[in-house]
């Protein structure tokens, strides 16, 4: 039962960008052993659209172990905290290094510490996440103590580094010319659009690969037709992190209620909970209502596209484009 419950999560789709990420991060590790520079890379996309699953797959692949010379830890993965300084940065990543005295001495004396204890675990990436927090929105500018400290780091340990974050953390690049130079193209993960045909093809792959998985346990509307497909990319606007999260809460009730089935009605009240909820949406026709016209409709579209934006930047992409939408039905 309880690997029923994380049929979801243990769902992995290996969509382009995802392998695309995944090879690009491998690449970049293996470049770091021969280059006399650092090697950087970034990978951005906005919230919801898969950017920690791919450092957390690939972080998993190298996880540390016990060796007769000690403990190896070949990647330092860290999350950025949201107001990050050289000083909590330092004693988080001495943390996961294994240092039970983290938090103690300089911050010269942390780095001193950091560098040697990744030479002896044998370190060679580092991957660091919510990258988007070195820029401080605030100030609207760059931590750059930060951005130089980092440069320091994999400067003298040679590790290769990748970071990932929403799309504002390349402000951190564009306005770091030292750090960015070392940095290659970065790796885009997108949210998926349905006027694009590639974009449609590839989020009904992911729509396939989750019907295969929970359709062999459950009986449940078929994800991977057109229509549902379409219901599926008005409910989360293309973001697999939507569509993951309303799929597990549609998986959970019907365990918790002892149900094989899941119908279209039992989607629309997890979509409810689990997205429209935290979208704050109450008053628009739910996708998965019966009533739920799923037709090619430029109004539901323009919607979608809003799902899971910051509100702030809705509000600005609305008085950007203020000439009046009007839903033009066409059939898909
Ligand atoms: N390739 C994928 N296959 C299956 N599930 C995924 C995939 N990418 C992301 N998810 C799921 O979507 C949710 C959000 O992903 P996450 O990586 O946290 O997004 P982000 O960091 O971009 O906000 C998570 O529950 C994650 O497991
Ligand atoms: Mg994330």
């Amino acid at each position: 039962m309880d690997s029923l419950r994380h049929i979801v999560e243990n769902t992995l789709v290996p969509h382009s960008a995802f392998v695309e990420a995944s090879i690009r991060i491998e690449q970049c590790m293996r470049y770091a052993v021969d280059s006399p520079e650092p090697v950087c890379l970034a990978i951005v996309g906005e919230s919801r659209t898969g950017n920690t699953r791919v450092l957390e797959e690939y972080a998993s692949k190298y996880s540390p172990a016990r060796t007769k010379e000690g403990l190896n830890i070949p990647i330092l993965a860290v999350k950025s905290p949201s107001k990050p300084t050289v000083k909590g940065m330092a004693e988080l990543m001495l943390q996961i290094m294994g240092d039970p005295r983290f938090d103690s001495g300089t911050e010269n004396a942390k780095t001193i510490r950091l560098k040697r204890l990744m030479k002896n675990a044998g370190t060679y990436q580092i991957v660091l996440d919510e990258f988007q927090h070195f820029y401080d929105k605030g100030l609207r500018g760059v931590m750059h103590h930060m951005a130089d400290w980092l440069k320091i780091l994999v400067d003298d340990t040679k590790a290769a580094l990748v970071v990932s974050g929403l799309p504002s953390c390349m402000a951190v690049l564009e306005q770091n010319e030292q750090l960015a130079g070392r940095f290659f193209a970065p790796v885009v993960m997108p949210r998926f659009d349905w006027t694009n045909t590639e974009h449609r093809e590839e989020f009904m792959g992911i729509l396939g690969a989750f019907q295969e998985s929970i359709g062999s346990h459950f009986d449940i509307p078929r994800l991977d037709h057109e229509e549902m497909g379409f219901r599926c990319y008005c409910a989360t606007g293309g973001l697999i992190g939507y569509l993951s999260k309303f799929l597990r809460s549609a998986v959970w009730n019907a365990i918790d209620t002892n149900k094989k089935i899941i119908t279209l009605d039992d989607f629309r009240l997890a979509h409810k909970s689990a997205v429209w909820s935290c979208e704050q949406i109450s008053n628009t026709l739910s996708p998965f209502s019966r009533k739920f016209q799923a037709t090619f409709a430029e109004e539901l579209i323009a919607q979608a596209r809003e799902i899971g934006l910051p509100k702030a930047q809705v509000a600005v992409s609305r008085s950007k484009n203020s000439t009046p939408r009007v839903a033009r039905p066409r059939n898909i």
